[in-house]
């Protein structure tokens, strides 16, 4: 991948950071997600709530059942970048009744797993493949902290942005002026970064959601990822919140192993609930804790707990073990300092 990268760069010159993130986890070709196998499993790169827990994916059936009571049918349910299927999977068996559940992902190997989940007609590797406009919800857990970003410094009171370029056969961060609709959005959603400070620019996260509202004529949009309001991520924009995973650990700097690493960075959700309040949409962010709270979860944990009391008195060990492995997971999901401190935008019409 960075030999390609490389050529491009002689060829045509240096590119935006957002074309080489494009590049290094979307090309098909050796592309992170484009390519090989599924990231998102205990044995792969990162663990993500709903592979930490299968209450995760029953909460958010609680989210759509309420909404299937609001709108009423024809109801449709789509989950994008649905991994392994760990969300979708509990979340249809938590469900009283069949609806049509749609699955979108960009890595064929996730798409083969979600073929056993929902028929594979409705398994497709782009949004726009589902059939719209439609009513229902849309649901995403770490999605948008991966799609392609712009990176700007401040520098002597001004913005640049980083592009990579080349440098003696390696990749290399290099200063460019900023463009327009950077800048447009830096003066909207950086926030007063002092000099030095780095900015992810994620104009796609809100071209994703622009289009993702544009198909829903009645319904919700919800969306699990790191990351905080513009206020809250002033203290990380020293360094910025640019980063790799790879096996669970923090990876090499992005420029070093394309396509070997996950790239990311934490959503900026102030400007993520202002594109759907620009549309009209209803939007509230969440931290994920209290948000799963409001769908039950802490009154379920609090039922398995009476439940592992009740087996040990009865001394089923074997049951009151499993009730409390399900339980331990669930707390995960909201421990404060952990997911349960991930954002969760609602956004509704
Ligand atoms: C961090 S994983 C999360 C997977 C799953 N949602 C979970 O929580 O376990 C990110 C997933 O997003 C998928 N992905 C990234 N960009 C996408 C896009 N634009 N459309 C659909 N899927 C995408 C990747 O293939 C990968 O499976």
């Amino acid at each position: 991948m960075r030999t390609k990268l490389l050529s491009e760069i002689e060829k045509s010159g240096p590119m935006p950071f957002e074309v080489f993130m494009e590049h290094a986890l979307y090309d098909p070709d050796g592309g992170f997600f484009g390519s090989g196998e599924l990231k998102s499993v205990k044995a792969g790169d990162f663990l993500t709530s709903p592979e930490v827990s299968p209450m995760f994916g029953e909460a958010i059936g609680r989210l759509v059942e309420a909404e299937i009571e609001r709108i009423g049918e024809p109801f449709r349910l789509v989950e994008v970048a649905a991994g392994s299927g760990s969300l979708l999977r509990p979340l249809l068996a938590s469900l009283d009744w069949d609806l049509e559940a749609w699955a979108v992902e960009v890595s064929p190997a996730a798409r083969a797993a979600l073929a056993g989940i929902v028929p594979s007609e409705r398994v497709v590797d782009a949004l726009d493949r589902v059939p719209a406009p439609f009513r229902g919800v849309i649901v995403a857990n770490e999605l948008i902290d991966n799609l392609p970003m712009a990176i700007a410094q401040r520098v002597d009171g001004e913005w640049r942005e980083r592009w990579v370029g080349g440098d003696g056969g390696e990749l290399a961060l290099i200063d460019a002026d900023p463009r327009p609709d950077v800048s447009e959005w830096l003066d909207r959603f950086a926030g007063p970064v002092p000099d030095g400070g780095m900015v992810e620019v994620q104009l796609a996260a809100a071209g994703w959601l622009r289009e993702a509202m544009a198909m829903v004529e009645k319904g919700s949009i919800v969306l699990f990822d790191y990351g905080d309001t513009t206020e809250n991520l002033l203290p990380r924009r020293q360094d910025g919140t640019l980063r790799t995973y790879r096996s669970h650990h923090l990876g090499p700097h992005p420029l070093d192993e394309p396509g070997a690493t996950d790239i990311t960075a934490d959503v900026n959700f102030t400007a993520l609930e202002a594109v759907a309040v620009q549309a009209g949409w209803e939007a509230k962010t969440w931290r994920q804790d209290d948000y799963l709270a409001e769908l039950g979860l802490r009154d379920r944990i609090s039922a398995m707990r009476h439940e592992e009391l009740a087996l040990a008195r009865s001394g089923d060990e074997m049951e009151r073990l499993k009730v409390r492995t399900l339980r331990t997971e669930a707390e995960t999901l909201m421990h404060p300092r952990g997911l349960g401190d991930f954002r969760v935008l609602i956004a509704r019409r």
